[in-house]
């Protein structure tokens, strides 16, 4: 059985410049990016890469159309190396150009093409949620198919993760608050998979106490609070990103797909709205196991009795972030079953990494709790 793997070379850096200094980033590199991240703190350095912003390919979350126009014009640039600067969708768009061939973005994710690696990439996270910078798995909505489908593959894992805390210092609040309860929820979720071991239990424990001391500080402190703490958030991230890309994550997130497929809600966002439900649905249906460590655990972090935890975290979270009933996205109650029986349908690859398995059934009764 196999246990644990990183393939990405981790380091930090102080600033853009000591990164494009030391990558020597110049003629021949492809760079996706965040536009507002580079022209703040790449473009005064005059790099000579060819550059694209992710903004040009479209709003919001990646796309399979928006990833083969991107494809296309890396195939014109000549270029040979690919840098992504920017959250998990810049970092997601980009993996998939690592490969050979023209194959579209739709018949890999479908697993119709032979994936083979050809370009190295660096990857340099500009969010604190995603992790995406080591991991093997990429992120898009099928358009066709009116859901998300994650692809992973060993190909896909960045030769370079950059930390570089200085490109975070202007998070925006929301942006911070929600790609934090990302990495929260990758450390939680691969933490109870059946994946999960003692290596990536390590990750997962350590980015948990991390992101539960950071959040408790801004909950006493203010919002302002998170302004010295970015380094740590980064770094949180990061751990919980080796962890995931490891032992996976789980019914959290496949239930978050349709939600954010169908209303456009960010990743974040849409994972939060059902983490202490599905963690509570685990209490319900399998208390005993990993999910009792986890409990032991979070109760000890969160000073509380095990068996209030999931409470506890609701209150907490609650204080970094307002959560909102689905009807308020838009969601219809007819869609509680169709949502349910779309992530029973298509989300098999988590549900399988999930401590409990649900059923349709179960994941509807979880969708019309939040309604
Ligand atoms: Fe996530």
């Amino acid at each position: 059985m196999k246990l644990f793997q990183q393939i990405s070379r981790i380091e930090k850096l102080d600033s853009a410049e000591d990164f494009v200094r030391e990558y020597e980033i110049g003629k021949g590199d492809f760079i996706l990016a965040s536009r507002t991240i580079y022209d703040k703190y790449f473009k005064p350095l005059g790099v000579e890469a060819c550059v694209k912003y992710k903004d040009s390919y479209g709003q919001g979350e990646p796309t399979d159309s928006m990833m083969d126009a991107l494809a296309a014009d890396f195939r014109c640039s000549g270029c040979t190396r690919i840098t992504a600067i920017g959250g998990g969708a810049v970092i997601d768009m980009a993996k998939l150009l690592v490969l050979d061939g023209e194959a579209s973005v739709k018949d890999i994710f479908q697993k119709r093409a032979a994936l083979k690696k050809k370009y190295p990439l660096i990857a340099v996270p500009t969010t604190c949620g995603a992790g995406s910078e080591v991991s093997n798995v990429s992120i898009a909505e099928m358009t066709g198919l009116h859901s998300k489908l994650g692809l992973a593959a060993d190909e896909l894992y960045p030769d370079h993760a950059v930390l570089i805390p200085q490109l975070l210092s202007e998070l925006p609040y929301a942006f911070w608050a929600t790609s934090a309860i990302d990495a929260f929820i990758h450390a939680i979720e691969s933490f109870v998979s059946p994946k999960a071991n003692l290596y990536t239990e390590l990750f997962s424990k350590k980015a948990m106490e991390i992101i539960i001391d950071g959040f408790r500080r801004v909950a006493v402190d203010g919002p302002d609070a998170r302004g010295g703490l970015m380094d740590e958030f980064l770094t949180a991230s990061n751990l919980a990103g080796i962890a995931f890309g490891n032992a996976g994550t789980g019914a959290v997130h496949a239930m978050s797909y349709p939600l954010s497929g169908v209303y456009h809600v960010t990743h974040g966002e849409a994972n939060y709205q059902f983490l202490t439900a599905v963690f509570s649905a685990y209490q319900r249906f399998r208390p005993e196991g990993r999910l009792k460590e986890l409990n032991v655990f979070l109760a000890g972090m969160l000073d509380c009795g095990q068996e209030e935890v999931y409470t506890v975290l609701k209150n907490l979270l609650d204080k970094i972030m307002k959560r909102k009933p689905l009807r308020e996205y838009g969601m219809k109650k007819e869609e509680i079953e169709s949502f349910a029986k779309n992530v029973e349908a298509s989300q098999q690859r988590l549900l399988g990494q999930s401590y409990v398995k649900f059923s349709w059934e179960q994941m509807a009764e979880i969708y019309s709790q939040l309604y």
